[in-house]
């Protein structure tokens, strides 16, 4: 039977899935907003934590960070592509001493025993991937944190591409990638959008379920050779605040990374980014911004969720 593992991990293991990675925050301005309002939140949330667990660590961009200030991260990724990448970077970084790297899916984390690791770390959405399996992923995540756990998960709230498919034009920092998605916004979606009428069926389905098409379609492409895109399950704020008590967490707090900027024009985010001292500013008030429980869910496609454990 085909699970959301399986199509997850031929997915994540295509050859330029780590470079295309590596690439995004050279080529999308809501990306260093999402991956600079996450190191802010992990670097404030670092008193007594020793060990850390990264799970679906990716290339390494915050399981590096923390080896390099002397934290011990294990790193975790269900796609072998990712963890030669962030092996990789890690050996040039000098840092591979303070990680262990494991392959491995978040649905098994029998491994690991209660409150292992006193941070525990999962971001841009492996535990979206992990649908139907979600909740017992988060409630294990919890289980294996001592201290402190921080997340991203999809967001439904987020999720407004039917109305604007587009929208990631304003975003785009570097004209000449090769980025696909990139790719398509600048080249054909001004074109496409002038007849463009979104599908509120679609709308209504995606809000009531979280999933962009039900997971036996995707499921049924990947057995005929067409997916790979992942199965993931989209959460509205609340729910995920919910499962995450329900699972013994505490003092949740939710933000929404990249809600300030859905309301500036590209032409000043490219200033904004372009001007060294301004952009540093920019990142320090859009975490303030972020961060407000109001904007919980509302940025660029992720919910953060930061808590305490044990
Ligand atoms: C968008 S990347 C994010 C990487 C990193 N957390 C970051 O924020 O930069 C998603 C990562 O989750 C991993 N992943 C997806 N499904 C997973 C699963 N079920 N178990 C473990 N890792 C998974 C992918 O291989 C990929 O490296």
């Amino acid at each position: 039977m085909t699970t959301s593992a399986d199509i997850s991990s031929r997915f994540w293991n295509l050859p330029q899935k780590a470079d295309e990675e590596l690439a995004r925050e050279a080529t999308y301005i809501d990306d260093i907003i999402q991956k600079a309002h996450i190191e802010r939140e992990i670097l404030s949330n670092l008193e007594g934590i020793q060990t850390v667990f990264d799970g679906g660590a990716g290339y390494g961009r915050f399981s590096i960070l923390l080896a390099k200030r002397g934290l011990h991260v294990t790193h975790f990724d269900i796609s072998q592509v990712m963890l030669d990448k962030a092996k990789e970077i890690a050996r040039r970084e000098g840092v591979l001493g303070n990680m262990t790297f494991i392959r491995g899916c978040l649905e098994n984390l029998e491994q690991f025993h209660n409150g292992q690791f006193d941070l525990v770390l999962s971001f841009d959405a492996p535990i979206s991937y992990t649908y139907p399996n979600h909740e017992a992923v988060l409630s294990n995540l919890i289980r294996i944190a001592s201290k402190r756990l921080i997340i991203s998960v999809y967001s439904r709230l987020a999720w407004t591409y039917q109305f604007d498919p587009a929208q990631k034009l304003k975003y785009i920092l570097d004209e000449n990638t090769g980025d696909p998605y990139a790719r398509w916004t600048l080249d054909q979606a001004v074109y496409k959008l002038a007849d463009y009428k979104p599908d509120m069926a679609a709308v209504r389905a995606f809000f009531k379920t979280g999933l962009m098409e039900p997971p036996e379609e995707t499921a049924k492409a990947f057995e005929t050779g067409g997916a790979p895109w992942p199965v993931s399950y989209a959460f509205m704020p609340e729910e995920l605040a919910a499962v995450m008590e329900r699972h013994g967490a505490k003092n949740i707090r939710l933000a929404g990374p990249g809600a300030l900027t859905r309301s500036i024009p590209r032409e000043t985010l490219r200033n904004i980014m372009l001007d060294d001292k301004l952009k540093a500013e920019f990142l320090d008030f859009c975490y303030w911004y972020d961060s407000q429980p109001s904007c919980a869910g509302l940025g660029k496609d992720n919910i953060v969720a930061t808590a305490d454990v044990g």
